[in-house]
């Protein structure tokens, strides 16, 4: 709006003054007349919409993904349909457990969440800087980030509510030694990778399944910030991350990153699991690179950013079920209770009708007999309302968009592989991977806040790093000891 347009309400109706009430008397008291006051005061009062319950901070910006290889004898997603092409696309990255007025630089791990506006639909990857995750029952999510808030009584965050559940959930290690890396604080959204993080499916115009894991390499090569410079931009600058994707995209140095993916069909998988043990569908695991090499197949730029931040960035609702035609989930438990959690989510944070909205609607025809709600911006017009298996569109179409059966092993029933799973391995393996200042770094890390708990939960943590190799326990216990 420029400084010469005429104000209105909100119905458009001019407003005569914008700075002195209606009063009775210069003094007052006012008038309930004033619309325009009691219109304005009651839009302010609901300003507001509630937080995500998770990645609450965060950034957004639109961009352009380019196919650079073909991947079409894996999928028939027509996204992927032929070299140069390109989709709009929206990214948001975030910090998980910080309220939306929390510091960017927090150690956490970062969502890395993105939107392809295809023409068959919008996918959401859902992703986060980390290939790997926490835990591998969803059932324990809300547990888990329960001791990544603050504690109900002292409305703190305590080392001890975190440290008494990873220590008692070994699977959250690798996660764990990720998280107090140097990895744990990147410097900003641009200097970090991304993962789908989950093992999901494409499926190809033969109707044949293949699995994937989902990576972006950045382009602005990895950069981390110490514990102390995080620490101190936490005070000084609690929006570095907002400031510097913004900042560079403004200036058109627009980050990019290289999408490749790890692919294995069913029969690798399975010898793969033979072989290692590992289950591929487990959240907590990664596929290695050398039993599953990277293919290339675009870019992902970042090239404008959003003209209104709560209408775009704050509104956004990504959703791991947007998966179009040619792609497909997995088995992966974590997975599937993602696929229930994030659209109900939005039903309360943002609404019934939140799909209306200009960043979640599809770029392509869409229908369907949803009708009316609260908000309902296009309704579907004169369209009939309803849906008959002879209608046209309605004909079923084979599950999935055509999807291959899935194969099931076993009855349904609650499976606890503690104890049966390895989950020290793939943690020991991160650890041996890191340079000696990076080990020193981690353990440094870990003391800080393993200095704050119960000797109780401390000597049951320490088993876990020394189980995974016996250099990273001792490498804590020497970290804890210069304390
Ligand atoms: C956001 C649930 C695991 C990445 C959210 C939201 C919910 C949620 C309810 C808020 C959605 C919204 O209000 O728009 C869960 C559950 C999980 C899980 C139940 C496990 C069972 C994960 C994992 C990843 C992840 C494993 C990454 C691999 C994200 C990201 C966002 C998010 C990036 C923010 C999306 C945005 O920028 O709007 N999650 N989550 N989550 N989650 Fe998860």
């Amino acid at each position: 709006m420029s400084q010469d347009q005429q104000i209105t309400t909100a119905s458009g109706i001019p407003v005569a003054d914008n700075q002195n009430s209606i009063s009775a008397g210069p003094r007052g008291p006012l008038l309930l007349q004033d619309f325009h006051l009691i219109e304005k005061l009651q839009h302010f009062n609901r300003e507001r919409i509630p937080e995500r319950v998770v990645h609450a901070k965060g950034s957004g910006a639109y961009g352009t993904f380019t196919v650079t290889h073909d991947i079409s004898h894996f999928t028939k997603a027509k996204l992927f349909s032929a070299i140069g092409k390109k989709t709009d696309t929206f990214a948001r990255f975030s910090t998980v457990g910080g309220e939306r007025g929390s510091a960017d630089t927090e150690r956490d791990p970062r969502g890395f969440a993105l939107r392809f506006y295809t023409e068959e639909g919008n996918w959401d990857l859902v992703g986060n800087n980390t290939p790997m995750f926490f835990i591998k029952d969803p059932i324990k999510f809300p547990d888990f980030i329960h001791t990544q808030k603050r504690c109900p009584r002292s409305n703190l965050k305590s080392p001890t509510m975190m440290f008494d559940f990873w220590s008692k959930a070994p699977e959250s290690l690798h996660q764990v030694t990720m998280l107090f890396s140097d990895r744990g604080t990147p410097d900003g959204y641009r200097h970090m990778d991304g993962f789908g993080s989950h093992t999901y499916s494409l499926i190809n115009a033969a109707g044949e399944r293949v699995y994937v894991k989902w990576h972006f390499k950045t382009r602005q090569g990895i950069k981390n910030l110490s514990a102390a410079d995080a620490a101190r931009i936490a005070g000084e600058d609690p929006d570095y991350a907002q400031r510097d994707l913004f900042g560079a995209i403004e200036r058109g140095d627009f980050p990019q990153w290289e999408v490749r993916i790890q692919v294995a069909t069913e029969q690798q998988l399975e010898e793969w699991e033979a072989r290692t043990g590992w289950n591929p569908f487990d959240l907590t695991k990664v596929w290695p690179h050398r039993d599953f090499p990277l293919h290339p197949v675009g870019i992902f730029e970042l090239n404008r950013n959003p003209d209104n931040y709560h209408a775009e960035v704050e509104q956004v609702a990504f959703s791991p079920a947007n998966a179009v035609p040619g792609m497909g989930y997995s088995p992966d438990k974590m997975l599937q209770g993602r696929l229930f959690a994030y659209h109900d989510a939005q039903l309360y944070r943002v609404g019934t009708n939140h799909q209306h909205l200009p960043v979640n609607a599809p770029r392509c025809p869409f229908h369907n007999q949803q009708r009316d709600g609260a908000m309902a911006a296009h309704n579907g017009g004169a369209a009939q309302n309803y849906a008959n298996v002879n209608a046209a569109g309605s004909a079923p179409r084979g599950m999935g968009h055509g999807e291959p059966e899935l194969a099931l092993r076993g009855g349904a029933g609650r499976f606890d592989g503690r104890g049966v799973e390895d989950d020290y391995t793939q943690a020991g393996n991160l650890f041996r991977l890191l340079t000696e200042q990076e080990k020193l770094n981690l353990c440094a890390n870990l003391a800080g806040p393993l200095s704050q708990v119960s000797d109780e939960i401390l000597q049951r943590q320490l088993a876990h790093f020394d189980k995974a190799d016996s250099a990273y326990g001792n490498g804590v216990r020497a970290a804890l000891n210069m304390k």
